[in-house]
């Protein structure tokens, strides 16, 4: 069976960027591959989270995988920092891992354009950690959202480098996977780029009714078509995007054709964007209290998924060692 692996930043609450980029598809996987998902805390600490904030974080997370549809029965679910052979196979990896190609990542540029004075060595090897964590349980397939495209590519490079620069075949070359055809890019609400957690422009998963309504409601759009068939400008299109996600065919045709025949009114266009995304949200958004406080429910879950993923973790890092040609004096190496 094909080995499926991905993971979370344990920043805040999950928004339909991820939950359309990635956590549908983690679902939706369940049933035919063997799955490992996790919450990436190690990567959380990029930016310096405060110790007090720190594991009501990853609980967040946590709760909010299980309310949408993670099943402990079918899939490991962990939390990173409890498998530390993840944090060793990454310095083992840091080692044909290259200053110019890191710096060369878009993620990283982009964080030194935003945060100039916290550009740490941990965020340029950010794309090197996240190759342990898919490497150590040798990944076959990676649900994740485009914006994670370039960083799947260089755990691909990682995974080459690795078997020929030792000569073994430890590692299979990871794939980014999506159901559909391309890896999908949720756009915001306020006119331009993607949905995310630090742009302030996202619809979570545990936003009320009445926030979801007011927030699609305020959308940036335009004062409408005035030709018919004209271009949509990008803010109008990423609404269309949103509708193509939760909508059904029929409604998104419908909006269409009023678009193309200029009597489109952007207020029934929201309203019934909102209509659909509460359909999808406010199931998961009702569980998510109650998975939350259920302290002995969510141990239960990682114990059971760490000790899978660390038997697993353990099994790589052991043919890793002896590939890098590692012999304990403590016997380590002999099992
Ligand atoms: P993170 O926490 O930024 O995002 C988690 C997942 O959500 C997807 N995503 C989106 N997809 C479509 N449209 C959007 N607007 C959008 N915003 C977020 C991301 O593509 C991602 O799949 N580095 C990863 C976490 C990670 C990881 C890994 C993932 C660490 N190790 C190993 C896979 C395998 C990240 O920062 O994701």
């Amino acid at each position: 069976m094909e080995i499926v692996l991905s993971g979370i930043r344990s920043t805040g609450h999950l928004h339909l960027g991820n939950y359309y980029g990635a956590l549908r598809n983690y679902i939706k996987m369940q049933d035919n591959y063997d799955c490992f998902f996790f919450i990436a805390d190690l990567h959380s600490l990029t930016t310096h989270p405060h110790p007090d904030d720190f594991h009501s974080g990853v609980r967040t997370i946590l709760a909010e995988y299980l309310a949408s549809g993670l099943d402990p029965d079918k899939s490991a679910i962990f939390v990173q920092s409890d498998v530390p052979e993840i944090s060793e196979l990454y310095v083992l990896l840091n080692m044909i891992s290259y200053k110019g190609e890191l710096e060369r990542t878009t993620s990283f540029k982009d964080k030194v354009r935003q945060n100039p004075d916290n550009v740490n060595a941990g965020l340029l090897t950010y794309p090197v950690l996240m190759a342990a964590d898919i490497l150590i349980h040798r990944a076959n397939l990676v649900p994740v959202g485009k914006d994670q495209e370039q960083h799947l590519e260089f755990a691909r490079v990682l995974a080459r480098r690795f078997n020929s620069f030792y000569n073994c075949e430890v590692f299979p070359e990871p794939k980014a996977f999506n159901f559909g055809d391309d890896l999908v890019k949720v756009p915001g609400l306020d006119g331009s780029g993607k949905m995310g957690k630090s742009e302030g422009n996202g619809v979570y998963l545990c936003d009320e009714e009445s926030t979801i309504r007011k927030k699609v409601m305020k959308a940036v759009t335009d004062a409408g078509p005035t030709e018919p068939n004209s271009p949509m400008p990008e803010a109008v299109a990423n609404l269309f995007t949103l509708l193509g996600i939760v909508s059904t065919q029929d409604t998104v045709d419908h909006f269409k054709e009023s678009y193309n025949n200029c009597t489109i009114r952007y207020g029934d266009l929201k309203k019934q964007l909102a209509e659909d995304i509460c359909k999808q949200t406010l199931p998961i958004k009702a569980k998510i209290e109650q998975i939350y406080n259920d302290e002995e429910f969510l141990k239960r879950v990682v114990k059971r998924g760490t000790e899978r993923a660390r038997e697993s973790a353990v099994a790589t890092l052991r043919e890793v060692r002896k590939a890098v040609g590692f012999r304990s004096f403590l016997g380590f190496d002999d099992k």
